[in-house]
């Protein structure tokens, strides 16, 4: 699921070739105009949108249409790639154990938004990205997998967020590996 560029999934689908145990089924985005639906469907992988404004008036809306695909695709394992929606407790409980997120922080430092700033005006040394199960309460489920990398004098939070997606890039796709080859508790 994106909302973005999605170049975490543009790795995490290069990923899932040869002897990799999943394939990407789909790639959803909650806008239509989401520069990642481009590069997927150039992939060949089936793409969605779900648009959240058209249906802003109903919040619950765009959750049951999200997990009605989601089902109706047979997703085992989904991936959250820079997706900018907060899920709510009950659509957490229904994909529960199957579902993972790339956080741009060294959990459980920074958990929401601002990640590189607030690691920058606190002064750290090193920075980084975490994988990590989705459950209810935001950005605070099991971890999966962190990748550091440091913090250098003259960081801005651009120069220290690329720094970081380096790192995503790696980790997410070495997670995802080893967690689809586990045992998946779900669907
Ligand atoms: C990544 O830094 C991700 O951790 C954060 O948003 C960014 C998305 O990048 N939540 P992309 O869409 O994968 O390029």
């Amino acid at each position: 699921l994106i909302s973005g560029e999605g170049s975490n999934m543009i790795k995490l689908c290069q990923s899932m070739v040869g002897d990799h145990p999943a394939r990407p089924v789909l790639v959803l985005s909650n806008g239509p105009l989401v520069g990642g639906l481009e590069k997927a469907a150039a992939m060949g992988i089936p793409i969605q949108t779900i648009d959240h404004q058209a249906l802003s008036a109903n919040s619950t809306a765009f959750e049951a249409e999200l997990a009605r695909i989601l089902q109706e695709d047979a997703a085992d394992i989904i991936c959250l790639a820079g997706f900018m929606r907060i899920l709510s407790p009950s659509f957490v409980q229904l994909f529960h154990g199957c579902m993972l997120n790339i956080h741009p922080s060294l959990l459980p430092k920074y958990p929401g938004l601002n990640t590189h700033a607030r690691a920058l005006a606190a002064g750290d040394r090193q920075a980084g990205c975490s994988v990590h199960l989705v459950t209810p309460e935001l950005d605070k489920g099991p971890i999966l997998g962190q990748e550091s990398v440091p913090i250098l004098p003259h960081d801005t939070s651009d120069s220290l967020a690329a720094r970081v997606l380096v790192a995503e890039h790696q980790l997410y796709p070495r997670v995802l590996r080893s967690f689809a080859e586990g045992p998946l508790a779900c669907l």
